[in-house]
């Protein structure tokens, strides 16, 4: 495990951040989390990409160059001694007196590293499934029964969702709910339309084809949508950006959510609850619910 708080590592456990931190009382901040394998960090460069574009979305300053970022981020791994893990870092506008209005602070960078835990079958399998060698989580190797649900929820969050900002309290209760009636995540749903998952994309597999929220302010552009997009590409495999609609969830043949720490995980049903607004908050445990099956 290895810390590190505005320009010093420490120990994780470390009570580093001052009260006055404005990620700490604003959630004014953006932030991005790495998969390290094999000591490396996997896609960097679109990960730094992307936090360049948050960053300048809500005018904090980028306190380093990309590679500043590089070299502190190399850093952070080389002393976690850590070959399979997460970094997690965050940039803040800062530390000052409480006060809506920006400061003229300098931002402030949280970062840490930790160790993957390694959950179930996941892991292992999915990482297979985005290039490595080995036998790769597939339809025919995962009866779809065995697969983790969906729930379908709405999407309560601001509109600019392409802001990879620590405000995620939508996102915490949503994924809240979807733990509590065993989901793997809540798939979040706009004026009908699926957006994206509480903290990963979703696809969707019709005729062969690939169809995945277009890239606009409404969903983060996830650097593993990112890169599945491109292997497609690559295959030969269709992809439309275009946001299916929960009518249209019958005739779709397999699902999937990618994310960095998810990687690429099929899943086997979508339960939309019938009672959305009872489900958001109240958390029932009898949700009255419809399941649609995938691939049936
Ligand atoms: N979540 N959509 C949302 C809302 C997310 O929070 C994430 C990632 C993604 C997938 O993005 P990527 O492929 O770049 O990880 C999509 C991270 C992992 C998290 O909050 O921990």
């Amino acid at each position: 495990f290895v810390g590190y708080y505005d320009g010093e590592f420490v120990e994780l456990g470390a009570r580093s951040v001052p009260i006055e931190e404005r990620g700490h009382q604003f959630g004014d901040g953006v932030y991005e989390v790495v998969r390290v394998y094999g000591g490396r960090p996997f896609l960097l460069d679109w990960h730094l990409e992307r936090m360049e574009n948050s960053l300048k979305a809500i005018a904090i300053e980028n306190p380093f160059d990309r590679e500043g970022w590089i070299q502190l981020i190399g850093e952070a791994i080389r002393r976690s001694g850590e070959a399979e893990a997460t970094v997690y870092w965050q940039v803040t506008r800062g530390i000052a007196p409480r006060n809506h209005v920006f400061p003229s602070a300098k931002s402030v960078v949280s970062l840490t590293v930790r160790p993957l835990a390694v959950s179930g079958s996941s892991a292992h399998e999915a990482h297979t499934a985005v290039g490595e060698p080995g036998p790769a989580q597939t339809a025919d190797t995962a009866p779809q029964a065995s697969l983790p649900p969906l729930i379908a929820l709405p999407d309560e969050r601001w509109a600019n969702a392409y802001v990879k900002s620590i405000n995620l309290l939508p996102n915490v209760i949503a994924k809240e709910i979807a733990h509590r009636y065993h989901a793997q995540e809540a798939m979040l749903v706009k004026n009908g339309s699926i957006t994206e998952c509480s903290g990963s994309n979703v696809w969707f597999v019709r005729g062969g084809e690939l169809w995945t929220a277009p890239t606009n302010r409404f969903i983060l552009p996830g650097i593993t949508r990112r890169f599945v997009r491109q292997l497609a590409k690559d295959a030969g495999v269709p992809v439309h950006e275009e946001a299916l609609h929960l009518d249209e969830l019958q005739d779709v043949e397999e699902v999937f959510v990618t994310s960095t720490t998810q990687e690429i995980q099929l899943i086997g049903s979508i339960v939309t609850p019938v009672d959305k607004e009872t489900a958001l908050y109240n958390l029932p445990a009898d949700l009255p619910s419809s399941l649609v099956s995938i691939g049936e």
